[in-house]
């Protein structure tokens, strides 16, 4: 197996099946969906090792694209999935309590009209998933993030390092790698794309970047430029981190891709090249199924089942780094919702936090009339931020309402039922809708990956727009 198996042997079944569940299936009547429980594999790669961690790629008329995994597809193995599926939604709440601090730092800096550096807001552990990139020859395995700009690897000479599967980046067996001067405009960038200054020193005219997390984890060294490719395209003095210095990121990729909107992120420095679009395809967390992220503007080669509908990304100075879009309603189930919090402030939409984050007004609006609608199932306990929860652990398959979300233009997500429970407990019997409230009205509201599943979410930097597309996610 030189690969993850996209597919499930004979022989795999067997390692695995003290993991098995349920397996979801799906079909869609009315404004209700089925989410049927039967076999589900709640499982991953036996394989923690660098085989696992080697994503696929293609080039297809000019677009690049990256085979993606949920990184626990490749994690130690899991003893306690209780536990686990129970860790992600209190690491979650940490990486949302830092976007909201890290936008109310912004908001006070814009006050006082002085650039303070804001603090990026990402707990590490909890962004989800992982492509494969080559930096100066070396493949290397890489989380992918909408939420910050810088992208950095794990670096040698290594001060600190956490453990990986990938031997570590080693500048100085690449001969195209080379050093950033501190007195350049990309180390001046430093500020905007991490919210810390870059600083001269150690190496001759060396910048040296640090880059902190909402958790205490963090990554500092040196920033470097090196031949970057994606697929089979290449990127010739690609800015990143050399990280000589990093905590955090426990027994897993090599590194961060930076996918925000600033100056230093991949994006923007492969502008000339893909336009400033990319689009990802986002796949069940706990299946064996492979998502994708691709590079450029050329949607013909999307597996899109429904047409993309686009809305407006917001030019907002106060978001600097994020995505953000104008929700204008919801529905459940068909039902239109009201709320005075629709067309009001934005909502940010997020690759790394799990479970939407609504104005405690629009979510109280969906919990009311899902109750309405998913009737006589038993409920069980709250767990963590959610608290709309069921015990189904008798039924084999229900029929969920589907949640619509709407956008400024055309622009609608109609969340796939993939993304509406989230399983506290593999058994079913602690099941819950996977949204949850912020704590006050004027918070920023996030989309979360859960509610981007199976979903095509195109990102057009360029036309400064976003669309969303039904798809069934696969690299093929
Ligand atoms: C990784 O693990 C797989 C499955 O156990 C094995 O077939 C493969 O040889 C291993 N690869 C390396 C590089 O150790
Ligand atoms: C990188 O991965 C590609 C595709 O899996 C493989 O063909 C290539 O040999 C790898 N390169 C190195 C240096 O390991
Ligand atoms: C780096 O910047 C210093 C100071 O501005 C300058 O003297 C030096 O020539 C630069 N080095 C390179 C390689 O550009
Ligand atoms: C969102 O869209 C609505 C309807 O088009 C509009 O009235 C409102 O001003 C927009 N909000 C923002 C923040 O742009
Ligand atoms: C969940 O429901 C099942 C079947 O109705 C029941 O046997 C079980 O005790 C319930 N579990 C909890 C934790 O309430
Ligand atoms: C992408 O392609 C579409 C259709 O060909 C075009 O309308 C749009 O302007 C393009 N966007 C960019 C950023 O090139």
């Amino acid at each position: 197996m030189a690969f993850c198996p996209s597919l499930v042997f004979p022989l795999f079944l067997l390692l695995v099946s003290s993991y098995t569940h349920k397996v979801y299936s799906y079909s869609t009547y009315g404004e209700k969906e089925l989410l049927s429980f039967k076999n589900h594999q709640w499982t991953h790669n036996k394989a923690y090792n660098q085989t696992c961690f080697t994503q696929k790629s293609r080039t297809e008329n000019g677009a690049t694209i990256l085979e993606m995994k949920h990184r626990d597809f490749c994690s130690r193995p899991i003893n306690n999935w209780n536990q686990k599926l129970q860790k992600r939604l209190i690491d979650d709440d940490i990486r949302v309590k830092s976007i909201q601090s890290r936008i109310k730092n912004i908001v006070s800096t814009t006050q006082t009209e002085t650039q303070v550096p804001i603090t990026s807001g990402i707990k590490l552990e909890i962004l989800n998933y992982i492509v494969t990139v080559t930096l100066g020859g070396r493949n290397l395995t890489v989380i992918v993030d909408t939420g910050s700009d810088l992208t950095w690897v794990q670096c040698q000479p290594c001060k600190l390092c956490y453990t990986q599967p990938e031997p570590l980046f080693n500048p100085l067996i690449s001969p195209s790698y080379q050093l950033v001067n501190c007195s350049s405009h990309a180390c001046n960038s430093l500020q905007f794309a991490t919210g810390n200054f870059g600083s001269c020193g150690g190496n001759a005219n060396a910048c040296n970047y640090v880059v902190t997390y909402g958790d205490g984890s963090y990554t500092r060294g040196e920033l470097g430029k090196d031949n970057l490719v994606l697929g089979n395209t290449q990127i010739g003095d690609f800015v990143f981190g050399c990280g000589q210095n990093n905590k955090g990121l426990f027994g897993a990729a090599s590194g961060l891709m930076g996918l925000g909107r600033s100056e230093l992120s991949l994006i923007s420095q492969t502008f000339e090249k893909f336009s400033g679009v990319f689009s990802y395809c986002l796949p069940d967390t706990d299946s064996l199924t492979s998502g994708s992220l691709i590079f450029g503007n050329d949607s013909t080669i999307y597996e899109n089942s429904t047409p993309i509908s686009y809305t407006r990304l917001l030019q907002n100075p106060q978001f600097y780094s994020f995505y953000v879009l104008n929700l204008t309603g919801t529905s459940i189930g068909g039902v239109d919702l009201q709320s005075p919090r629709f067309g009001q402030g934005g909502i940010l939409i997020d690759s790394g936090t799990v479970i939407s984050r609504l104005p405690p007004s629009i979510y109280k609006a969906i919990k009311n009339e899902f109750l309405k609608q998913f009737t006589g199932y038993p409920t069980a306990p709250s767990f963590s931020i959610l608290d709309t929860c069921f015990n189904l652990s008798a039924y084999e398959e229900v029929n969920i309402p589907t949640l619509k979300m709407k956008f400024e233009g055309n622009g609608e997500l109609s969340v796939d039922v993939a993304g509406m429970f989230y399983f506290v407990k593999r058994d079913a019997s602690q099941v819950c809708l996977a949204l949850a409230s912020l704590l006050y009205e004027d918070e920023i509201g996030i989309i979360g990956n859960y509610q981007q599943r199976n979903t095509r979410v195109v990102y057009d930097t360029k036309d400064m727009k976003l669309g969303f597309a039904k798809e069934s996610c696969t690299f093929s």
